[in-house]
């Protein structure tokens, strides 16, 4: 039976594709891709796709894809509905707080103000802080929002650890590590229970 392997584009696209190259797979459509968003496997009995990690969640769980690739951020924040089976240990990063080095939070307990892409999770960190914050959902360049009086902090991802730096913001707090995992449609496991363990072997061998 097919495989359908939604993958999520950008930070994770290219090591997602080095994994799959060392565990055999045909990746050949997918390194040389242009516009298109699907590519068929010509080894294996695969179907690759391309798309944002949170639409990967959700093709995963509607059974549209078996297999997704996406980030334990987007998979956190997400309330959904999947099994979670392999650590790629590819797109590794923290979850952090930060805000500018004269900011009120974690001085002050009222008023407080949090931008972030990740409203579940800021709310949940600040939830088991015992503080009661605003959350303001911003889309990207989150460290952005400080800056121009937004908000008084950040949750976000940080990698290098160069954007906050580079824009004078400094970590308060680190909240968890994150990086790509595997998730599996639950029917599918069942259904397609042979094709999957065999991809996951072969993907957990060179990891
Ligand atoms: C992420 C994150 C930070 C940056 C951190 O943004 O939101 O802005 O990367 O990386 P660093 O620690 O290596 O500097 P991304 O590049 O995904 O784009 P976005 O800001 O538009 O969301």
């Amino acid at each position: 039976m097919a495989i359908n392997i939604a993958l999520t584009k950008g930070r994770l696209e290219k090591e997602s594709i080095k994994i799959f190259d060392k565990a055999g797979f045909d990746v050949s459509a997918l390194k040389d891709k242009g516009r298109k968003l699907i590519f068929k496997d010509n080894k294996m009995d695969y179907n690759y796709f391309l798309v944002k990690s949170a639409d990967a969640i959700t093709y995963v769980e509607h059974g549209v894809a078996d297999i997704g690739i996406v980030g334990k951020d987007t998979l956190i924040e997400s309330n959904s509905n999947y099994y979670e089976m392999l650590d790629l240990k590819i797109g590794e990063c923290k979850f952090i707080v930060a805000s500018l080095p004269d900011s009120k939070l974690f001085k002050s307990y009222s008023n407080i103000k949090i931008g972030t892409k990740y409203p579940n999770v800021a709310k949940k960190y600040f939830y088991e802080k015992g503080m009661d914050v605003e959350i303001i959902k911003i889309e990207g360049s989150v460290e952005l929002a400080p800056i121009l009086g937004l908000c008084d902090g950040i949750v976000d991802i940080m990698e290098t650890g160069i954007t906050l730096k580079e824009n004078g913001l400094i970590v308060k707090d680190e909240i968890c590590d994150i990086s790509a995992r595997v998730i599996v449609n639950n029917t599918a496991f069942k259904l397609k229970e042979k094709e999957i363990k065999e991809f996951l072997f072969k993907v957990s061998e060179v990891i």
